[in-house]
């Protein structure tokens, strides 16, 4: 591989002429915190576990370029592919066949030979085919798996996890788009009884119901969606996290206004562990910004 990044954010690259996002300042931050826990799990992981299988859902182009300045960065997809001790499999799921395309391109030009399955579907359509290629997994050759998934909204089936989840030892960092999406456009996803965009994400039906009868105001909705979530994972096997383990990612102009969650499931106690360490770490880096 010509080029290692190991859970820093590469910036201020040259134009490779392949497709490139357009990205925010904030999403510099979910992009350190993803590198930076990604870096410290295949670096811990590479001992104990022979196989170890990334998954980045909504997985984007492996660039992006920043709307202020122009600079382009690596994001997340590329900087998974970049670590250290890289994962043996790698699996990328964007319907947008510019993003696949591109990453493609990427990641053959920094690593022919990166055992890495791209797919262009809607992520939640696509669960059949990560499952044909997820690698086969015996007692001699164990798998740990960690997912990404990475919306631009709050139009996130649960059933993913739910599936992967059980079929899989897999760790998932999950963006919930409780600020801009949720917040925002409440009022509809409320009023409207066909709207199921809510109930898909908590895996919850009769959430409004239960809103209701907590008599939530405006400013408890995300709390309500926060601990709804962690209901649903806590459902489905994994740890259950304390608020304040769910890392808010802030416009950076107006310190107060929320744009999204970033949140960590795993079963086990190391993945909490690891993930105080990378927001810490993170925290840090920020600071010198
Ligand atoms: C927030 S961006 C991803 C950013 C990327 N993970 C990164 O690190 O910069 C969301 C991506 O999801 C893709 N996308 C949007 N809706 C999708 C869907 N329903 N299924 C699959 N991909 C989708 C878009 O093409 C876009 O590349």
């Amino acid at each position: 591989m010509s080029e290692k990044g190991d859970g820093l954010l590469l910036r201020r690259l040259e134009d490779d002429g392949l497709y490139t996002s357009r990205i925010k300042e904030h999403s510099l931050r979910k992009i350190e915190l993803h590198n930076a826990y990604v870096s410290l799990f295949s670096r811990a992981m590479k001992k104990k576990w022979p196989q170890r299988a990334y998954l980045g859902l909504y997985s984007g182009p492996g660039r992006g370029r920043l709307a202020d300045t122009g600079e382009i960065v690596t994001t997340t997809a590329l900087a998974a592919v970049q670590v250290s001790d890289p994962f043996t499999k790698y699996i990328f799921v964007d319907n947008d066949p510019r993003c696949i395309e591109a990453l493609e391109a990427r990641i053959q030009a920094l690593d022919p030979d990166c055992d890495v399955s791209c797919i262009e579907e809607d992520v939640s359509e696509a669960v059949p085919e990560i499952m044909k290629v997820m690698p086969s997994y015996s007692k001699d050759r164990r798998l740990l798996s960690f997912c990404f998934a990475d919306p631009f909204s709050a139009q996130l089936d649960f059933d993913v996890f739910r599936t992967l989840g059980s079929k899989y030892r897999m760790d998932f960092l999950v963006l919930l788009m409780l600020g801009r999406d949720v917040r925002t456009n409440f009022r509809r996803y409320f009023q409207d009884e066909n709207d199921n965009r809510i109930a898909r994400l908590i895996d919850d039906e009769n959430w409004r119901a239960e809103w209701i009868a907590r008599e939530h105001r405006r400013s408890n909705l995300i709390r309500f969606m926060l601990e709804k979530f962690n209901e649903a994972m806590t459902r489905i096997g994994y740890q259950r996290q304390r608020p304040d383990d769910a890392h808010p990612i802030r416009l950076l102009e107006k310190k107060n206004v929320l744009l999204y969650y970033l949140v960590l499931y795993s079963r086990n106690d190391l993945g909490r562990k690891f993930w105080n360490v990378a927001r810490s770490g993170i925290d840090d880096q920020l600071s010198l910004l």
